[in-house]
């Protein structure tokens, strides 16, 4: 899970990171870190919204590892929205998460609701925090979460630093052809939010048969098939043997036409957080 996926910028990013959202805070969420890293996962995903950071920062701390060898994503959520304030919730997730700088660093959800202009606007001035963020060496990377072509577009119109990754809810039947199609065309590294649909994939049949094929479990053909279609899988779980069949993804390739098969899967259970309907 360390071999690296260069962004735009030259900046590398570890393959599969670990997911943090719903993670407990105190002692299960450190734990939670502690075995993710110990199972060699290096790059984290957190973000304000998520009320853990304080958690990860401390498991970091206490990991042994450098910062060198780290790479932490955060989030700025809706209540933030606008130059100053993105600015300022900034500095609250770097104090949460004991770090002189972030790796990565993401609006968490478009502004998309409201008159055309506003929404628009909103995007591009959290943006311009974003690149304010970059330019002055605190943050590595930047990006945008749950955004569509159709809200990438006017952000990245105005922007003087295109963004470098998007972040969107991926994995079998809910598999994103138009975003990822966009994000590939404009070197946007792609992330996969619940690469395992929350867990709803597992009891699919198709997707058990096809993972009994190559003697994987269904959670691993997920996160292989995440990583063959080019994204960056963010897997979550508390528990230490899942934690480590998550990382163990590197011993089998998926066919072409298994991939296909995947590709092909009747829409599953999605979460429903569609940022066209949904501002929080
Ligand atoms: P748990 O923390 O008990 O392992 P996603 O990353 O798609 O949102 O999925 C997360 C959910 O899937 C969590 O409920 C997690 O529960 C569960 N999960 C994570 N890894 C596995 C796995 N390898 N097999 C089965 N369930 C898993």
């Amino acid at each position: 899970p360390q071999d690296k996926i260069t962004l735009r910028n030259g900046y590398g990013v570890p393959c599969i990171g670990f997911g943090t959202w719903k993670m407990p805070d105190g002692e299960v969420g450190i734990d939670a870190v502690h075995q993710a890293l110990a199972n060699g996962y290096r790059h984290i995903d957190t973000a304000a919204a998520y009320d853990n950071e304080e958690t990860v920062g401390k498991a970091l701390a206490t990991s042994g590892l450098t910062r060198e060898e780290l790479f932490v994503t955060t989030k700025v959520w809706n209540t933030d929205r606008g130059y100053e304030p993105t600015l300022k919730a900034f500095e609250e997730s770097r104090k949460k998460l004991h770090l002189d700088y972030v790796d990565l660093y993401l609006i968490h959800w478009p502004a998309a609701q409201g008159a055309e202009d506003d929404w628009q606007r909103t995007n591009q001035e959290t943006w311009r925090a974003l690149e304010t963020l970059y330019l002055d060496g605190q943050v590595r990377a930047i990006g945008t979460s749950n955004f569509k072509p159709h809200h990438l577009e006017p952000l990245m119109g105005a922007a003087e630093i295109l963004p470098m990754v998007n972040q969107i809810e991926l994995h079998p039947g809910c598999n994103q052809e138009a975003t990822r199609d966009f994000c590939n065309r404009n070197d946007i590294v792609v992330e996969a939010w619940s690469p395992l649909g929350a867990g709803r994939v597992l009891e699919n049949q198709l997707l058990i048969d096809i993972a009994a094929s190559y003697g994987c479990t269904v959670a691993q053909l997920c996160i292989r098939w995440c990583l063959q279609r080019r994204a960056i899988p963010l897997p979550k779980s508390t528990d230490a043997g899942r934690i480590s069949e998550n990382a163990r993804v590197f011993w089998f390739d998926i066919t072409d036409e298994d991939l296909q098969r995947i590709d092909e899967l009747d829409p599953l259970g999605q979460s429903g957080l569609d940022p066209d309907t949904i501002d929080f």
